[in-house]
Order: C-alpha cells, then sequence, then structure tokens
C-alpha cells in the first residue's frame, strides 16, 4: 500500500479529524467556512451519483466536488451501484485532481439504499468488493495516461466543465504521480450489527481509509451511535492490516471528546458531522475555541457563510438561496431571542437580506 497524507497526518498529531460529508450541508461554501475557522486536517464533500454522472447529459453534478487549495486535503465521496462507472468516475476525479476518493456503503436514505447503493452494499459484498477495485483501477489508469476521452460514458460537456473549474478555482493540472487514496465509509450493519463479518471484505480490498459510523442502515439516525462495536472494529482491522486508516464516526461533539474516543477505543481519528452546524469551531482544541468564542462574532461568520453561498450559486431569490437558510438557523440557535432572529432568517432570499436582520438585531 501506498504512503499517504492520512498516515502524515496521524503520526504528526496522533489522531485525525475530519469533517464528515453530507449531502445537501456539506457544499463548497459550507466546506469552505468549517475549514477557516475549524482547521481540521481533512474534508470530505457531500456524494454525488456515478450513476448520475456517467448517464446525465449535465455537468451540474459535478459542483459537488468544488474546491480550491484552501480545502485540501478534499475527499470526494461517490455512490452507486455500477463498477463500470465507479472506474470511470475516478478517472475524472483524479483528472480535478483530488486527494482522496471515498466510496459511500453508508448511506441509508431509501432513495439510495433500495437501488442497491449506500449501505444496501452491506448485504452485497461481492458487489462492494468489486466497486473499490473498480475506483481503484481507474485510479491506477490514470496514473497511466487515461484521459476522459478513454471514458465511454463520460461525455465530452464533462471534459468542458472541468476545465471550466480549473480555472475558477485556480486547480493545477493534476499530477499523475500524486494518487488519490481510495476509501471507503460505511455502517456497522444493514438490520443487524455484523461488523466483524462485513468489514473483512473491505480490508481484502485495502482501501487506504476505513470509517465506520456506529450505527447500522435500519437504525438510521436513531438512537446512540455504538462506540463499543467501532473499538471492536478498530481492532479486527489493525490485526487484519495495520497499514489501513481507521475512523470512527457518530455523535462526536468536539475536539476533546474525539481525542477521548482515540484514546479508548483505539481508532486514528474521528469524523464529525451534525456537531459542527453553525460551529465551525467544534474542530478546534478547546483553548482555541474559547478564544474564538470570545474574540469572534458568529454572526459575522454567518453573514460571511451567506455572502459565499451566494457568490457560489447565486441569491436574490428564495429558489437560489433556499438551501442555505438552514445553515442561518444553525448559526442562530442558543443566543438570545434565537427564535425571532431565526424566524426573520429563514425567510431571507439574500446575503443583503442577511446581513439587514443582523443589524437590525445590532448582531454584527
Ligand atoms: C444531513 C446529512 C447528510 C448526510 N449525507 C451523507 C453523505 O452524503 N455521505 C455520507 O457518507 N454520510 C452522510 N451523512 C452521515 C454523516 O456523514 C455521519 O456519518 C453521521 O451524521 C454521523 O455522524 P455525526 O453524529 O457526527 O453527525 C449525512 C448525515 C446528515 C445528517
Amino acid at each position: 500500500m501506498q504512503h499517504t497524507f492520512w498516515q502524515d497526518i496521524l503520526a504528526k498529531q496522533g489522531m485525525i479529524l475530519g469533517l464528515s460529508p453530507m449531502d445537501g450541508v456539506s457544499d463548497y461554501p459550507f466546506r469552505a467556512i468549517s475549514k477557516k475557522y475549524g482547521r481540521m486536517d481533512v474534508v470530505f464533500t457531500e456524494f454525488a451519483n456515478v450513476e448520475g454522472i456517467c448517464r446525465s447529459g449535465h455537468a451540474a453534478i459535478l459542483n459537488h466536488f468544488d474546491f480550491d487549495a484552501a480545502q485540501r486535503p478534499l475527499i470526494a465521496q461517490i455512490f452507486g451501484k455500477t463498477p463500470e462507472y465507479f472506474r470511470q468516475v475516478a478517472v475524472l476525479l483524479c483528472e480535478l485532481g483530488v486527494d482522496g476518493i471515498d466510496i459511500n456503503m453508508g448511506c441509508p436514505a431509501p432513495t439510495v439504499a433500495s437501488h442497491g447503493s449506500g449501505a444496501a452494499l452491506i448485504k452485497t459484498p461481492q458487489l462492494a468488493q468489486q466497486i473499490i477495485k473498480a475506483v481503484q483501477t481507474g485510479v491506477r489508469e490514470w496514473a497511466n495516461g487515461m484521459t476522459l476521452a478513454d471514458c465511454p460514458d463520460l461525455g465530452p460537456h464533462l471534459q468542458v466543465a472541468l476545465d471550466a473549474k480549473r480555472i475558477r478555482f485556480q486547480l493545477p493540472i493534476a499530477d499523475r504521480s500524486k494518487l488519490p487514496t481510495v476509501s471507503v465509509k460505511t455502517r456497522m450493519g444493514f438490520h443487524e450489527e455484523s461488523a466483524a463479518t462485513w468489514l473483512p471484505y473491505l480490508v481484502d480490498m485495502q482501501p487506504a481509509v476505513i470509517t465506520l459510523h456506529g450505527r447500522t442502515l435500519k437504525q438510521s439516525y436513531t438512537g446512540q451511535a455504538n462506540w463499543e462495536v467501532i473499538g471492536r472494529s478498530a481492532t479486527l482491522v489493525k490485526q487484519l492490516n495495520p497499514q489501513i486508516i481507521f475512523l470512527g464516526n457518530g455523535d462526536v461533539m468536539d475536539y476533546e471528546m474525539a481525542q477521548a474516543k482515540v484514546r479508548e477505543y483505539g481508532v486514528d481519528g474521528v469524523l464529525i458531522g451534525r456537531a459542527s452546524f453553525g460551529k465551525p469551531y467544534v474542530f478546534l482544541p478547546e483553548q482555541e475555541r474559547l478564544t474564538f468564542l470570545q474574540t469572534q462574532n458568529i454572526f459575522a461568520i454567518a453573514l460571511e457563510h451567506a455572502t459565499l453561498y451566494e457568490q457560489t450559486y447565486g441569491g436574490g431569490d428564495k429558489y437560489h438561496f433556499l438551501p442555505m437558510r438552514k445553515h442561518l438557523a444553525w448559526y442562530a440557535r442558543g443566543v438570545p431571542q434565537a427564535a425571532t432572529i431565526r424566524s426573520a432568517l429563514v425567510r431571507s432570499n439574500s446575503a443583503t437580506d442577511v446581513a439587514q436582520i443582523l443589524k437590525a438585531h445590532q448582531l454584527i
């Protein structure tokens, strides 16, 4: 297995702390703000569907992978069930220059899992293995000179979009000697916990990283993440292949809790998801977090986020700005008059609206 930036981070810091992939949440502006203020080691994109990328005539789906140098190392997450499409999308992501490609084998949403993708792959471990192999093959083929033109299901519109992104985000031509890592994020079982039988199928394929969310598909997001199972799984994976980086995930609230999980359960690091909503500072160690809270105005950051959102996706009407509103509501949690402020913010249609509301409440 190749030496990776994951091992470098681990050697330097003793743990890896990352922003978890979240569909509809961890888009380009959210990742930019999270990374700027939270300085986590690694960020994951929202997932994108390989069948959608290969079959759709629209390149907009690639917007999920927008990033610039400040977001590195950037892990692009993909999902689907067709190994050949995974292979070709791996070539595309290599060409884009991402640092890692993560395969989603954990999404419980019926729109994903009922089609055999996401967490449904736990029930079809041979297909899961073929998918990992397909991504690894795509990466290797790209290293050997393959381009998008060699991929029969990637239309020329995707090359056009990719070139435009390179210019917009000032991304250099990707270096074929620096290959993205291939990793998997999964859950501990389908109906029942089955990590000890499921994980060896993944380990066999030698992914660089496995992230385990301590819930089953059936649990979706209910109950508590089972860190005992995550701990046992860390031991198992390390016994089978000590080179694989093993991350735990589920219900971690801040840096110190991540540190405690690493100590108690033997994981190499942790991904934090929901605790970061409106709180980019949860990734900072306590002292820095306190300084942050004393010196930074979270509403100024909310406005910066809204402005970046508008610059990225447009604003000025409900249609474009709607997905930003939930972030605004999260920023407003826990402050005096939260309900009043929130109800105004969730009706905003632009960064200008947000600025007016925040000024009217003397928050900026
Ligand atoms: C809104 C939302 C969207 C999510 N989308 C994804 C996704 O695209 N890919 C993925 O692997 N996990 C996704 N997840 C799962 C999270 O990455 C994470 O595994 C889960 O929320 C548990 O971690 P947490 O307790 O720190 O939030 C999503 C979770 C939420 C709440």
